[in-house]
C-alpha cells in the first residue's frame, strides 16, 4: 500500500460506471430552469433561484412532482432540450459515467403544445455530441401513470415514428409518475404493445407502492427491469425471486432519502438486497432535485451502509450488466471497470 492509495469513496468515483435510473427533466439545475424561463418569457411563481431551492423541501413523491412538472414548463424549443440534455452529460462525465440510459416525460411537454419531435430531437443532439466525448447513451421514453392509459396508447402511437427512426437511441419505454393508485396493471396494454414492437421494457415500482406492484410489473408488464423496487425487501418470496431472475433494481438513494421513503441513509434497504444477490444498481433519478449526481450517491451510500470494496464492485458492475447494451459492448465496459479496479488498492 502506498500514500497515494485511494479511499474507496475515491476509487469509487473514479471508476467507469453506468448510470440507469436518471430522468433528464429531473437533471434541470434551478440556474438553468431561470435562464430557459426568462429565454422564452415563461412566468415562474418563485421570483428567484434560492427561493425555488427553497422550496425543494419534499415530504412525500407527489410534493416533489408538483414542482419537478413546474420546473419542466420552461422547456420550449429543440435548443432548451439541447441545453438541459448537454448540461446533464457535463455532470455525468465528471462523474466518469461512460454509459448512460435516460427517461424522458413527453407527455409533460405534448401537453402544453410542445411536439414529441422537438423534445426527441433537442435531447438525441446533445446525447450524440457527448457520445462524441466518451459517454454513450440510450433513451427511454416514459408514461406518466396518474394519466389514462389512452393517453400513454396515444403517446406510444404518436412516438412510433421515433422509435423508427432514433431505433439507435430510443430503446425502451417506462413508467414514471405518481405510483400510489396507480399499479402498473392500468399500463397493460401499451406495455403489450411497446413488447411487440420489440421495445425494452421498465417501470417504477415498489418506490412508494408495495411488493405487489412489482410483482405486476414483473408478471403483467413483463419488464426487464424495476426501476427503485426498495420495498421488495417486503417480501422475501420477492426477493428470491429478483435474485433467482437477475432482474436488475435501479435503486436511487438519495431520491429516496429526500422522498421520505427512508428516513435516514442508514436504513436504506439496498445493503439487504445485495446481501440476498439481487443485482441491485446506484443512480441519482432527479440529481437537480435530490442533492446529487451518481458520484455523490454512490459516497453517500457507501458512508451511511459501510459498504465493502467488493460491495462497490458488484454495484458498478450491475450497472453494466443490467444495461441494455449489446453483448460485446458489455464486454468492453466490463473489461474497463476491472482494469480500474485492480490496478486502484484502497487505503
Ligand atoms: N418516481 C416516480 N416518478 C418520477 C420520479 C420518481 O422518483 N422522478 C421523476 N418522475
Ligand atoms: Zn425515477
Amino acid at each position: 500500500m502506498t500514500e497515494f492509495a485511494p479511499t474507496l469513496t475515491e476509487k469509487t468515483a473514479a471508476a467507469p460506471k453506468a448510470e440507469l435510473h436518471i430522468h433528464i427533466e429531473g437533471s434541470l439545475e434551478p440556474e438553468l430552469i431561470f435562464r430557459l424561463a426568462e429565454r422564452n418569457g415563461v412566468k415562474l411563481a418563485y421570483n428567484s433561484i434560492d427561493a425555488l431551492r427553497a422550496a425543494y423541501a419534499f415530504t412525500d413523491l407527489q410534493s416533489f412532482l408538483d414542482i419537478y412538472y413546474a420546473g419542466a414548463s420552461v422547456l420550449l424549443t429543440e435548443q432548451d432540450f439541447y441545453d438541459m440534455t448537454m448540461a446533464y452529460c457535463e455532470r455525468a462525465l465528471a462523474d466518469n459515467v461512460v454509459h448512460t440510459e435516460i427517461f424522458f416525460d413527453p407527455q409533460t411537454h405534448t401537453e402544453r403544445g410542445v411536439a414529441i419531435d422537438v423534445v426527441v430531437a433537442g435531447i438525441e443532439r446533445a446525447l450524440a455530441d457527448a457520445e462524441q466525448r466518451g459517454l454513450s447513451s440510450k433513451l427511454i421514453l416514459c408514461f406518466l401513470r396518474h394519466l389514462p392509459e389512452e393517453d400513454a396508447l396515444a403517446t406510444f402511437d404518436a412516438a412510433l415514428p421515433l422509435f423508427d427512426r432514433y431505433r439507435h437511441r430510443l430503446i425502451g419505454v417506462g413508467l414514471d409518475s405518481s405510483e400510489r393508485g396507480h399499479p402498473p396493471s392500468k399500463f397493460e396494454r401499451v406495455f403489450a404493445k411497446a413488447r411487440a414492437k420489440g421495445l425494452k421494457l421498465v417501470a417504477h415500482a415498489g418506490e412508494e407502492g408495495p411488493p405487489s406492484y412489482v410483482y405486476e410489473a414483473l408478471d403483467l408488464l413483463k419488464v426487464d427491469r424495476v426501476d427503485h423496487g426498495v420495498r421488495s425487501i417486503e417480501d422475501p418470496a420477492l426477493v428470491t425471486r429478483l435474485a433467482d431472475t437477475r432482474v436488475a433494481l435501479t435503486v436511487c438513494p438519495l431520491s429516496n432519502l429526500k422522498l421520505c421513503v427512508f428516513d435516514d441513509l442508514t436504513k436504506h434497504t439496498l445493503k439487504a438486497l445485495l446481501d440476498e444477490g439481487v443485482a441491485v444498481t446506484v443512480n441519482s433519478d432527479d440529481p437537480a432535485y435530490f442533492g446529487g449526481y451518481v458520484n455523490e450517491n454512490y459516497r453517500a451510500t457507501v458512508e451511511a451502509l459501510q459498504l465493502t470494496d467488493a460491495e462497490v464492485y458488484t454495484i458498478i458492475r450491475n450497472s453494466f450488466e443490467a444495461s441494455f447494451v449489446t453483448d460485446a459492448e458489455r464486454d468492453a465496459l466490463i473489461a474497463r471497470l476491472d482494469a480500474h479496479w485492480h490496478a486502484n488498492a484502497i487505503t
